[in-house]
């Protein structure tokens, strides 16, 4: 018998039973503080919420606005910004996938667990990938990295500004980016987590191609990011004869976007107007007072987090301010601290990949006082409840000074 059209074979799918969002999220939202995502303003949040027409003239706007914002905050004058719609990763993977085949030469600079990944991204579109393994909680020397980029003349150079994941700050970069220019290399920068929390001058620094992610300094929401070449980048990439494997992710294709107000793939709008939100508030603030508050804020949470009685993870010397890793005591782990710290005080903290540490993001409006301050105590007080010998009241202190400025 055939079967009527509001009936259901047996091996139909069942229409499933879920709970509803209100459900499921707490009351009050988690205080994000850890290594990303990270807090939103309202204007970021509420331009999320607003759906217009990708191609229209409205768009059109927004997109010229967001690259002149871009290259404000990337300091460089290259007409060759563009938006991804995807995570930092997503931005990575056009970097080189655009820049790199079947054979090229390239050298990956391994601080840890993100910088990795540009070189296993440079392997997947058949580049052959050099790696320079750096020692967990150190930079390499500028000598090694000349003698390594005259022994493999790589061809692209790729490299983490802050390497998030042991929170090693590659305060060379300058220095680095120089070295691989004189080689006759094109360099790429990951700035995913420092880009808008401490200088970077791709124009003045000689770099070819940086990426961010929405999430972390820019404090927009995650998905969204964005990439910019040099001239000279955008060379080699109008230049190559095979096209990129990638579809979604060709630049060429992507100009067409961009640059030409044409269609690509649809993009994703809410997540546009809220990225243009949060570079509109990069640019009141400007560079210069964003960094200062980064900077204040992060050096006074780690002085509130050593004077607890804990150790940071990174030495001084190359120490990340946007992401501070902080050694978890003998016979916790990190699940321990940040499960707590989370179910009992509302604060979201990070691990990291094995490392035996949590991770407190300083990013974006990660960097406000009253937020430290809930952070500091909550980890103070996780710490007491976990049982571990801290001292809470001197570590709020510590804060307090480093935040007035040692008053
Ligand atoms: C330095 C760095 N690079 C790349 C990424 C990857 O970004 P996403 O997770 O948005 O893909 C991250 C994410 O934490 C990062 O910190």
């Amino acid at each position: 018998m055939p079967t009527s059209s509001t009936s259901h074979v047996a091996s139909a799918v069942p229409c499933p039973v879920v709970e509803s969002l209100d459900a499921i999220l707490p009351e009050e939202p988690l205080l994000m503080m850890g290594a990303g995502p990270v807090p939103i303003p309202a204007a970021v949040a509420k331009a999320n919420t607003i759906v217009i027409n990708h191609l229209g003239g409205t768009m059109v706007k927004v997109i010229t606005q967001v690259k002149t914002m871009a290259r404000y905050v990337f300091q460089t004058r290259s007409k060759w910004v563009l938006g991804v719609a995807g995570p930092g990763s997503a931005a990575m993977e056009m970097a080189i996938s655009n820049l790199a085949w079947e054979g090229t030469r390239v050298l990956c600079i391994k601080n840890g667990f993100f910088s990795d990944r540009m070189g296993e991204m440079g392997r997947r579109v058949g580049a052959r990938v050099s790696t320079l393994e750096v020692a967990d909680r150190a930079v390499a020397s500028l000598d090694l990295i000349a003698e390594t980029i005259r022994r493999e003349r790589p061809e692209i150079v790729t490299v983490v500004q802050g390497e998030t994941s042991n929170t090693v700050w590659n305060y060379h970069l300058k220095d680095i980016a120089a070295l691989a220019k004189a080689a006759g290399a094109l360099v790429i920068v990951d700035a995913v987590c420092t880009l808008s929390t401490m200088p970077l001058e791709m124009d003045a620094w000689g770099i070819d191609a940086v990426i961010t992610g929405g999430q972390k300094g820019l404090s927009s929401i995650p998905g969204v990011s964005l990439i910019a070449f040099s001239d000279a980048a955008w060379a080699r990439v109008k230049g190559r004869t095979a096209p990129n494997a990638h579809w979604c992710l060709d630049a060429s294709l992507a100009e067409n976007f961009w640059h030409n107000a044409g269609y690509h793939y649809t993009a994703p709008v809410s997540g546009v107007l809220a990225l243009h939100e949060a570079l509109r508030l990069v640019c009141a603030e400007t560079l210069e007072k964003r960094f200062a508050r980064h900077l204040k804020c992060s050096q006074a949470l780690q002085q509130g987090v050593t004077a607890l009685g804990l150790q940071l993870y990174a030495p001084q010397a190359c120490r990340l301010n946007s992401v501070v890793g902080i050694e978890v005591p003998g016979g916790l782990s990190p699940a321990d601290v940040c499960s707590h710290i989370s179910r009992q005080h509302q604060v979201e903290i990070s691990g990291s990949f094995g490392l035996p540490i949590v991770r407190i993001g300083q990013m974006g409006e990660q960097c406000r006082e009253h937020n430290l301050f809930r952070t500091v105590h909550a980890l103070g007080r996780t710490m007491v409840d976990l049982g571990v010998k801290v001292d809470l009241p001197a570590g709020v202190a510590a804060l307090e000074r480093g935040l007035s400025g040692g008053r």
